[in-house]
This record gives C-alpha cells, structure tokens and sequence, in this order.
C-alpha cells in the first residue's frame, strides 16, 4: 500500500512537472482525485485493510491525498496566470505610436464650383439638365448655324468619332436639345465636360468645363443678360469684382459678346511691366471667362420656336478659367494631373 502511494505520489509529480497548460493539470486532478480516479480508488481500498493495518494507513493515505490535492491547485494557479500573462503580453499595445490615418476624399475644386453655380441657378428658378459628351454633329454644329463652311468644323479644332459624331466643343448643343423637348418659357444651365484639340497653355486643355445657360420667353433683352451676368459676377467673385463686355462673334448669337473680369494673375497690372509679362492675361490686364449673347434667330427657328414671339439669351461658362480666377491658379493642367497634394488644398 505504501509503496502504491508512493508510485503514485512519484506519477503525479511527474505530471505536474511535465504539464504546460491548466487544462492539463485539470485532466490529471480528474485522473487521480475524480470519482474513479487512481487515487480515489486506492483510498477506497484503505477499508478492506486489517484492522491494525487501517488506521496508521488511513491516515498516511489522507495526507498523501492532501499534498495532492494541495500541488494540483497550486499547479493551477501557477499555469493559470502564465496564460493570462503570456495572452497579456501578445494584445499588448503601445498607445504612443502614431494613429493610421485614414485617407480623407474631397471635391475637386472644378466640382466645387460647378456645385457653388448650381445653387445659384436653382436659386433663381433655372433647371439643371444634361447632355451627351459624344454629340452629333448636328446638334453641335448645324442648329447652331455653324455651316459646314465655319472654321470651327474643321477637324484640327475638334475630335471626331466619325462623320456624324463628335466629342462635343461646347455645351450649346444642350441648348439645341432642351429647346426640341421643351417650350419657353425656358431657364435651364447645362453643366458637363467639353472637348477640343487645343495645345495645352497656360489658358486652354483639350479637356475642359462649362456650364451652357440659356433662357427663352417673351421679351427677353440684351438688359436681362447683362443683368444675370452681373448676378453671377457678384455671386462669385464678390460685390467689388469687374467685368467688360467685349463685342464678339459667335455663330448662335446675335448680338454676342464675351465677358472678361480684371486678370486674377497680375491683378491688371497692377504695376504695368507685370501685366505685360502676364502668362495668364499676356499682357492685356483681363482675363476672358466665358462668351455669351442673344439666342440668333435662326437658332429659335430650327429648334421649334418661333423667332416673332420668343427671344432668348444664352451664355457659356468657362468653369476652369473661373476655378483658376478664384483661387488664383496660372496653369489649369493642375487640375488634371491629379496630384493629392495639390487637390488638397482645397476645401470643398
Ligand atoms: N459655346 C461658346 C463657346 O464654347 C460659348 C457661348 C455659349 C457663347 C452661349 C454664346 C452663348 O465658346
């Protein structure tokens, strides 16, 4: 019996020595002190001793159970809080390194101010409408009464997909498709990108912005354009800002006119030799912004609308060239590069 005990005694040690992990020690404590562990049963044999034998065994036996039991729990206790310590040490964290930074997207200033003139013509009473950047050549051209004769049609100034197709070189096509489908009165801007085989400079890119308005009722006058350029001057550039209108030519319009704000790149020279370096303005102090006039007769007729008792006006945005004005930016390359850095000046 003794000797038994001690076999035991010697396995359990062993065991404990041996074991990494609580759930270990566990198995081993059901092992030996469970309802049929080794150990359990062994005592239970203590009873069927002589009588002599029993008492002096009974109480060895208890005592070698209760150094058992005693080493297990310790066992447990140790094995437990090395997890705890070891689970500890591998979530740990240092809270002094610097955060991710999440990457944060923004509005491309082009978009900015597309969205800042939309509020202003919704505002106002104006729809905002869309139009195809691939145009047929007659909604860009012919009802436009630009004939095939006109400069403008030739294929060094525009991109075409075919004879019939072209990447649209204005918004105005949307003035021919909104006056097909709608009858005046009409106030709508058309806002979207445009397209032509220009060098890049300092003021053109083959792919750029505008924003095509056009408003047709009764009586409308050369006074109501002036009045709604002025509105969208002030709007823009603030209650100070300058503009000149300048006699121009455009097919669709008669009269037209451009519309030019002081140069936002030497401030209209400011000191004469600046203005006359001026990339932006070259030399002349303003810087042109968008061309407009009154809606030519032709134009109305050719749509569906009848020049004896409708008259209209319409304007072309240069929203690049407002963007550049605004922020004070020479080259509008910058906008297509795509560079975060610079993109990210901007607060949309
Ligand atoms: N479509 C003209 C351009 O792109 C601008 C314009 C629009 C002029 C409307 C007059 C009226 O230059």
């Amino acid at each position: 019996m003794i000797e038994k005990l001690n076999q035991l005694r010697e396995k359990i040690e062993d065991a404990l020595a041996a074991a990494k992990i609580p759930s270990a020690v566990e198995d081993l404590r059901v092992k030996m002190l469970g309802r049929k562990g080794e150990m359990t049963l062994l005592l239970k044999t203590v009873g069927s001793l002589p009588a002599e034998e029993r008492k002096e065994m009974g109480k060895k036996a208890n005592e070698v159970r209760d150094w058992v039991t005693e080493k297990i729990e310790e066992a447990r206790v140790r094995l437990e809080a090395e997890a705890q310590n070891a689970a500890l040490k591998s979530e740990a964290m240092d809270i002094t390194l610097p955060g991710k930074r999440r990457a944060q997207g923004r509005l491309h200033p082009v978009s900015v101010t597309f969205s800042r003139l939309e509020d202003l013509f919704v505002s106002l009473g104006f729809d905002i409408v869309d139009g195809p950047h691939i145009e047929t050549v007659y909604h860009n051209f012919d009802a436009l009464n630009s004939p095939p004769t006109h400069p403008n049609r030739d294929e060094s100034d525009t991109f075409y997909v075919n004879e019939n197709l072209v990447l649209r070189t204005h918004t105005s096509p949307v003035q021919v498709r909104t006056m097909e489908s709608r009858k005046p009165p009409i106030r709508i801007v058309a806002p979207g990108q445009t397209f032509r085989r220009d060098e890049i400079d300092a003021t053109h890119t083959p792919a750029f912005h505008q924003m095509e308005g056009l408003v047709v009722d009764k009586n409308i006058t050369f006074g109501d354009l002036k009045g709604m350029l002025e509105i969208i001057v002030r709007y823009v550039f603030g209650e100070e800002a300058k503009i000149r209108l300048r006699p121009s030519h455009f097919p669709f319009t008669e009269p037209s006119a451009e519309v030019d704000i002081t140069c936002y790149s030497c401030k209209n020279g400011l000191s004469k030799s600046s203005a006359l370096d001026c990339r932006v303005c070259k030399g002349s102090g303003w810087v042109e912004l968008w061309g407009c006039g009154m809606v030519h007769p032709k134009v109305l007729e050719m749509s569906g609308i009848n020049p004896r008792e409708y008259s209209g006006y319409a304007f072309g945005l240069g929203i690049d060239r407002i963007t550049s004005a605004l922020h004070g930016l020479a080259d509008p390359r910058l906008y297509f590069e795509n560079d975060v850095q610079f993109l990210s000046q901007f607060v949309g």
